[in-house]
């Protein structure tokens, strides 16, 4: 069982006064708020161990570096992902997505291949493959939602041939709640020999997640949506595909060694996923991000879903109670076990900037 009340205890802000009014956030799948404790561990890190990472010989940099590799860890064993190494530490889901089109998909897709992405999409699972089939010359398409808002299993069926490569799907919808039963798209593309993506940023923060359990190759994610700071997110991907993988973002932290020979550079890169952090990374982002983890942890992430689902349906009897529901629209499916915590409505025949609470 969760304790709300205790829980909100931690989060400093939910103290203040808006309006005249003690604030209720409502906004989290946009970024949710901060407990105390990460809070103080980005004050910690900056106060006491601030350094540059895998760059000094110093004890601060030894000690920032250890803190931020453990973040790796912490997030790994999150997800049941098998080590670091699958574990790419980016700024947000958004370039995690970039960072798999670019750095997979330049080195991988040739002309004619085909991407598949989900209507049930954010932007940034749709636009980072638009703009690579561009240049790939590769073709988009696309899967649609059925009318209460599922994905159309058929449809995705239907639409992969041999060309296809990749499918880009989100695991939970930020519009809808609509939950994407991933294990069986999954299974559907490895049939096929297709590689899917999935887009955790609404899921990995509300429910169990296990890469494994689930066959997943490529998830991605967003710290700020889960009680981290913000300009911290994660790529993992499968240890079987990091080969696959082309660097993309090169520099300082990349490599081991470069040597200038006369005629032309010999360098030896380094493992993943430090490959693919080149340059000064989000240092106390990550570590910040490995203490939001914890405090998940410790609440339990069954614990979270089991939550959530309650208020779903809390909703859902409040609004039949009250007949209020022959006013308004759900979007999404209404069966609370294929949704997430979002509930998108509308109001028959009234424009959604129309509508005001009391
Ligand atoms: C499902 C989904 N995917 C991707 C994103 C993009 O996340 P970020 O802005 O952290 O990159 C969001 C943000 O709302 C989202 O809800």
């Amino acid at each position: 069982m969760l304790n709300a009340e205790e829980i909100r205890r931690d989060f400093p802000i939910l103290e203040k006064i808006i309006n005249g009014k003690k604030l209720i956030y409502f906004d989290n799948a946009a970024t949710t708020q901060k407990p105390i404790q990460v809070i103080q561990v980005l004050q910690d890190f900056y106060t006491n161990f601030n350094a540059n990472i895998h760059r000094g010989l110093h004890y601060l940099s030894q000690k920032a570096s250890e803190m931020y590799e453990e973040a790796h860890d912490i997030v790994a064993q999150f997800i049941g992902a098998e080590s670091r190494r699958s574990i790419i530490f980016v700024r947000n889901t958004t370039e995690a997505i970039n960072l798999v089109a670019y750095a997979w998909g330049l080195k991988n897709l040739r002309e004619g291949d085909e991407i598949i992405v989900s209507l049930l999409n954010h932007h940034s699972g749709i636009l980072p493959w638009i703009k690579i089939a561009e240049l790939k010359n590769a073709r988009i398409k696309v899967v649609g939602v059925t009318s209460d808002g599922r994905l159309d299993m058929e449809k995705l069926k239907d639409l992969i041939t041999r060309r296809t490569r990749i499918v880009s799907i989100v695991h939970m919808s930020n519009v809808t709640g609509t939950v994407v039963d991933i294990k069986r798209v999954n299974k559907l593309a490895h049939e096929h020999g297709v590689y899917v993506v999935v887009d955790g940023a609404q899921s990995v923060p509300h429910m169990p997640i296990n890469v494994r359990d689930l066959d997943i190759d490529f998830l991605t994610f967003s710290g700020h949506k889960m009680l981290g700071p913000t300009g911290i997110g994660v790529l993992y991907v499968c240890k079987d595909l990091i080969n696959e993988l082309e660097s993309f973002i090169t520099g300082g932290g990349a490599v081991k060694e470069v040597h200038y020979k006369g005629e032309g550079f010999s360098i030896r890169w380094a493992g993943s996923p430090w490959i693919f952090e080149a340059g000064t990374p989000n240092i106390a982002g990550g570590i910040g991000f490995a203490e939001a983890v914890k405090y998940l942890e410790r609440i339990g992430m069954k614990n979270i879903w089991e939550h959530e689902v309650s208020l779903v349906e809390y909703l859902f009897k409040r609004l039949k109670e009250e007949e209020l529901d022959q006013y308004i629209q759900i979007l999404g499916p209404k069966n609370v076990v294929e949704r997430g915590g979002i509930v998108s409505f509308k109001v028959k025949n009234l424009d959604p900037h129309a509508l005001h609470f009391k």
